[in-house]
C-alpha cells in the first residue's frame, strides 16, 4: 500500500451510508488454512443515502468464491471484485439478499486481525475493521444487523464452537468427523462487534442471576490445565455484573456470558457481543505467577469490557471519530468500579499517574491529538490514551461538575435515548444538558482541543481585611494542527487549610454546592471572606481536571498539605511536588539546598513514623519518588537522560539514609503472614513494604542485595519476588545474575511470567543491556510474532528504560527502528505501537534529537510499510 496517498478519513465528511443490512447469516467452515465463509446479507437502500449510488463493500486480502443476488449467481460483468473491495454498479433499489463467499487463511494470518489461530485455537479480532477480512461488507459502525452464525468444524481440532448471542443449535456433520454449532444473536449490532472461537479450550463456570430474575451462565475458557488459574476473571465478572445493575441500573441481556483468553492477542481484550475475547495475561492469574498489578488489572479490564456491554454496545458509534463515546466512558466506568471494590483515593493517584505517564506525554508530544480527532489515516492508531483515559477524564469532570445525583440521571436518559443506537458525543452530552439545563456547549471543547492546559496559581493573603484571593491562569500550548488555544471549561475543586492543619471555611457564590469553582475564562480570580490566619490553597482536589498546575507555593507550605489536607490527592501531590522540585533542580547540575532536602525527609520520617501503617497503599505511593520519564516530562526540553538517571538514584539515597530507621522497622514490621490475598489491603502492605526495600537498597546496596536475595528465595507469592528482583536489578553482580537465572530454570514453561524475566532484564539501567536484550530476542521462550512476549522484552526497553533507550550514541533508536521495521511485516499494529516511544524525541538534547530524528527518517523511508506505522512515522517528523 502507498502511503503517502494514503486516505484521510474526515469527520466532517460524515454521510450516512447509501445501503443497512438487517440481517447476517454466516456459514463458517474452519479449516486450517482454507476457511470457507458464506454470508448471506438481508440489505437495502438506506432512505438517507443516494438513491442511486452503487454498493460498495469493504474487504482486507479477501478471495471471492462466489456472488449471487437474491439467490441467483452474478454474472461476471455485474461486480468488480479485488481483495480490499466489492462493488455492483447497480444493485437492486429494493430489499433483497446478497450471498457472498470467501476463502481465508487463518494460519497465515499474523496481523491478528479477523479471523486468525493463536495456539492452533481459531478467534476473530474485528474492531476496528477487521470484520472485512472475514467477508465484504459495510464495515462501518452504524450499519447495525441481527446476526445468526453457523459454525463448523473438526470434532477433534475444534471441539468447543462459540459465536455471539445464545446457543441455538448443535450437532454432528454425519460421517464427516465434523461438527457445528449455531449462535444468534438477537441485538442488533455494528460488525466489529462480531465474534467465533473455535478450538480445545478448558471451561469454568457459575451461574447468575440478574436483578431482574434472569438466569445467566457465566463461562471462562482457557488453555486446558489452566483452568484454576481462570477463578479471579470469573470471579471479577460476577462483581462486574452486580455493579452494573447497583451503580448503573444496567441488567444483562443474554442467556450466556463467555470469555475466552487466547496468547496471541493485539490489545487487552474486546467487548464482543456475549463472547469477549481476552489478551490471556488479563485472565490468568495464580498468587505464585501473577503479581497484586496483574489481579487489579485483570480486574479493571473485566469490568471494563462487562461494562461495554451497554456502553458500547447497547449504545455503539456512529463512526470511529466517536471512539471515546465508548472508551472514555468505558473506563471511567471501570476505573469507579475499581475505586468503589478498592480504595477510592489509592485508585485515584493510580489512574492520575497513568493519565501523565502516558496521556499528558502523548499531549506534549507529535502524536497530540483530540479526544474527539477530526481526521484519521489509520483508525488503530487512535486507541490511545488520549481517547481513553482522557476521554474519561472528561466524563469525570462532567460528574464532578453537575452533581453525582444529576450525573445518574443523564446517564440514564443517555442509555434510554440511545439504546439500540449509533450515537455521537453530541448525543452524550445533550442527555446532560436536557436533564440540568446547563448549556455544556463550553464543556464540549474538551472533546476538540488537544494539548494539556496550564494552570497557575497565585494565592494573597490580605491580613486586615481577613481576605485570599487567588489568581487563576489557564495556558494551553499548541500541538499539531492546532496552533491557537481557546480557554478551557475547568472544574476546580478547592479547600485551604491552616498552616495548623484546620480545614478552613471555603465557600463562596462563586464555589458550587459541589465545592467546584469554574475556571472558563484565561484568567479568573476568586476572593474568599473572613479568613482568620494565612491559609495554604489545597486546589484540583481529587485531581478535578486533566490540567498541568504550577503553584506558587513554598515547599514548606507543601507540607503542610501533605501533613494536613483532608484530600488524600492532594496529600500525594503534595509530597510529589517537593520531591519533582528537588529531582529537577539534582538533574539540572543546580545545587539544592540542604535545608530543602531536609524539609523533605523529616516531613517523610514523620509521615512513616505517625501515618504509614494507616494506610500502606497511600503510603507506598507518597514514598515512592516521581519516575525518571516524569522528571523528563517536568523538564520538558534538551534532556539528558543520563543526568535524571543519576539525579533520581542520588535522590533515592539521600531519602533511604535520612528514614532508614524508620524504614528498616516497616519493612520488618510487613513481614508477609499467612496465605496470599490479592485484596486491596494485603496488596497495599506488600506494595509498602517493597517500596521500603528499595529505599533501604538506595541507601546501603549491601544491606538492599542481602534483604533482597532473602526476601527472593523465601517469597510466596510473585509480588514479593517480583519486588525484591526489581531491587537486585539496581545491584550489578552475580546476586543479580544468579537470581536472573534461577527464576527462569523456575518459569521458563510460563510464557506469562516469562515475560517478567524479559521486561525486568530490558529495564536494566546500564549500558550492556541493550546488548542483553538483542541476546534474549534468541531465547526459546521469546517470539517476535507475539505481542505479549515483543512488548515484554522491547518495548519495555523503548518505554522503561529511559536511559538505554535514549542513549547519546543512538544505538537504542536504532534497535527499535530495526525491530519496528522487522515487526511491521508481520502485524502491522503492534509495530505501530512500538515506535510511539519515540514520542518524545523532540524533547531530547540536540545529538539525541538528531539520532532519533534519523532512525524516524529510515523508517519513513522504507519502502511497503504499513499504513500503521507510515502513519506514526510521519506524524512523528512532523
Ligand atoms: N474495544 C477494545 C477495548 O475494550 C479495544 C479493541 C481495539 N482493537 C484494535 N485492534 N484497535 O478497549
Ligand atoms: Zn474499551
Amino acid at each position: 500500500m502507498r502511503t503517502d496517498t494514503a486516505q484521510i478519513v474526515r469527520l466532517e465528511d460524515y454521510r450516512p451510508g447509501d445501503f443497512l443490512i438487517d440481517r447476517v447469516e454466516l456459514d463458517v467452515r474452519l479449516h486450517p488454512t482454507a476457511t470457507r465463509i458464506t454470508a448471506i446479507l438481508a440489505l437495502r437502500p438506506n432512505p438517507e443515502g443516494r438513491a442511486d449510488a452503487p454498493l460498495r463493500l469493504d474487504g482486507d486480502e479477501l478471495k471471492l468464491k462466489a456472488l449471487a443476488i437474491d439467490g441467483r449467481a452474478l454474472p461476471a460483468g455485474e461486480f468488480e471484485a479485488s481483495p480490499q473491495e466489492l462493488v455492483i454498479a447497480q444493485p437492486p433499489r429494493r430489499p433483497f439478499t446478497l450471498t457472498i463467499e470467501t476463502e481465508i487463511d487463518p494460519t497465515s494470518n499474523t496481523k491478528l486481525m479477523g479471523l486468525y489461530r493463536s495456539s492452533g485455537n481459531y478467534c476473530t479480532q474485528c474492531e476496528a475493521e477487521g470484520f472485512r477480512r472475514i467477508t465484504y461488507f459495510l464495515d462501518r459502525p452504524d450499519v447495525m444487523a441481527v446476526y445468526t452464525t453457523r459454525i463448523e468444524a473438526g470434532r477433534d481440532e475444534a471441539p468447543v464452537l462459540l459465536g455471539n448471542g445464545n446457543l441455538v443449535e448443535s450437532g454432528d456433520v454425519d460421517g464427516t468427523g465434523r461438527h457445528f454449532a449455531v449462535w444468534h444473536d438477537p441485538h442488533p449490532k455494528p460488525s466489529y462487534l462480531f465474534a467465533l472461537v473455535g478450538g480445545r479450550l478448558g471451561k469454568i463456570a457459575k451461574p447468575f442471576t440478574t436483578m431482574s430474575g434472569r438466569e445467566v451462565e457465566l463461562a471462562v475458557y482457557v488453555e486446558p490445565g489452566k483452568e484454576n488459574r481462570a477463578d479471579y476473571a470469573l470471579d471479577a465478572l460476577e462483581r462486574s455484573m452486580r455493579w452494573d445493575e447497583r451503580v448503573f441500573d444496567r441488567e444483562y441481556d443474554l442467556d450466556v456470558f463467555n470469555i475466552v483468553a487466547v496468547s496471541d492477542f493485539n490489545m487487552g481484550a474486546m467487548e464482543n457481543k456475549g463472547l469477549n475475547i481476552f489478551n490471556d495475561k488479563y485472565v490468568l492469574a495464580s498468587p505464585e505467577m501473577a503479581t497484586d498489578a496483574d489481579y487489579a488489572n485483570i480486574e479493571a479490564i473485566i469490568a471494563h469490557e462487562y461494562f461495554h456491554n451497554w456502553s458500547g454496545n447497547r449504545v455503539t458509534c456512529r463512526d470511529w471519530f466517536q471512539l471515546c463515546l465508548k472508551e472514555g466512558l468505558t473506563v471511567f466506568r471501570d476505573q469507579e468500579f475499581s475505586s468503589d471494590e478498592r480504595s477510592r483515593p489509592v485508585h485515584r493517584i493510580a489512574e492520575v499517574k497513568t493519565l501523565r505517564a502516558r496521556q499528558f506525554v502523548e499531549d506534549a508530544g507529535p502524536l497530540a491529538h483530540p479526544v474527539r480527532p477530526a481526521q484519521y489515516r489509520e483508525i488503530n492508531n487512535f486507541y490511545t490514551a488520549t481517547v481513553y483515559e482522557k476521554g474519561a477524564e472528561i466524563v469525570r469532570m462532567l460528574k464532578t461538575i453537575i452533581g453525582d445525583e444529576d450525573f445518574r440521571r443523564g446517564m440514564d436518559l443517555y442509555f434510554e435515548r440511545c439504546d439500540g443506537t449509533a450515537a455521537t458525543v453530541e448525543d452524550f452530552l445533550r442527555a446532560f444538558a436536557d436533564v440540568t439545563g446547563r448549556d455544556l456547549s463550553h464543556f464540549a471543547r474538551w472533546y476538540v482541543q488537544s494539548g494539556t492546559p496550564r494552570v497557575t496559581v497565585r494565592g494573597a493573603y490580605d491580613e486586615g481585611a481577613k481576605t485570599y484571593r487567588l489568581d487563576f491562569e489557564q495556558v494551553t500550548p499548541p500541538t499539531p494542527g492546532q496552533p491557537v488555544k481557546e480557554p478551557m471549561a475547568i472544574p476546580v475543586v478547592l479547600g485551604l487549610v491552616a498552616r495548623d492543619g484546620r480545614p478552613l471555611q471555603a465557600t463562596g457564590e462563586r464555589v458550587s454546592r459541589h465545592g467546584v469553582f469554574m475556571l472558563d475564562k484565561t484568567t479568573d480570580s476568586l476572593t474568599f471572606e473572613d479568613v482568620a490566619t494565612p491559609p495554604v490553597p489545597s486546589v484540583f482536589r481529587g485531581f478535578s481536571a486533566p490540567v498541568k498546575t504550577s503553584l506558587d507555593l513554598s515547599n514548606e507550605e507543601l507540607l503542610v498539605l501533605l501533613r494536613h489536607d483532608t484530600d488524600a490527592f492532594n496529600r500525594w501531590e503534595a509530597s510529589q511536588t517537593v520531591a519533582m522540585r528537588l529531582l529537577v533542580s539534582l538533574s539540572k547540575g543546580d545545587p539544592i539546598l540542604d535545608e530543602d532536602m531536609l524539609g523533605l525527609s523529616s516531613a517523610l520520617n514523620s509521615f512513616i513514623s505517625n501515618d504509614a501503617m494507616r494506610d500502606p497503599a497511600f503510603a507506598a505511593l507518597v514514598l515512592t519518588l516521581p519516575s525518571e520519564a516524569d522528571i523528563a516530562q517536568e523538564i520538558g526540553r534538551d534532556i539528558d537522560p543520563d543526568a535524571i538517571h543519576h539525579a533520581r538514584i542520588e535522590m533515592r539515597r539521600r531519602i533511604g539514609q535520612a528514614c532508614r530507621g524508620n524504614l528498616q522497622e516497616l519493612y520488618t514490621g510487613l513481614a508477609d503472614t499467612g496465605a496470599y490475598s490479592p485484596d486491596a489491603a494485603s496488596a497495599g502492605r506488600r506494595a509498602l513494604r517493597n517500596v521500603t526495600l528499595d529505599l533501604l537498597a538506595g541507601a546501603d546496596p549491601d544491606l538492599g542485595e542481602r534483604t533482597a536475595r532473602e526476601q527472593f528465595e523465601s517469597a510466596s507469592n510473585m509480588t514479593d519476588r517480583l519486588a525484591s528482583l526489581n531491587v537486585l536489578m539496581t545491584l550489578p553482580g552475580d546476586a543479580r545474575e544468579h537470581a536472573i537465572d534461577t527464576f527462569e530454570e523456575r518459569y521458563r514453561d510460563e510464557p506469562l511470567v516469562l515475560d517478567k524475566w524479559f521486561t525486568l532484564q530490558a529495564a536494566i539501567p546500564e549500558d550492556a543491556t541493550l546488548k542483553r536484550v538483542r541476546r534474549l530476542m534468541s531465547h526459546p521462550g521469546f517470539s517476535i510474532s507475539n505481542p505479549n512476549r515483543v512488548r515484554s522484552l522491547v518495548g519495555s526497553f523503548a518505554m522503561l528504560n529511559q536511559m538505554q533507550f535514549n542513549r547519546a550514541d543512538g544505538s537504542g533508536y536504532d534497535f527499535l527502528a530495526e525491530i519496528v521495521l522487522r515487526v511491521d511485516e508481520l502485524n502491522p499494529q503492534l509495530a505501530a505501537r512500538l515506535l510511539t516511544a519515540f514520542g518524545t524525541w523532540r524533547m531530547m538534547e540536540k545529538m539525541r534529537r538528531s539520532h532519533a530524528k534519523n532512525a524516524l527518517l529510515r523508517i519513513a523511508g522504507k519502502p511497503n510499510l504499513s499504513r500503521d506505522v507510515s502513519d506514526i512515522a510521519q506524524r512523528s517528523l512532523e
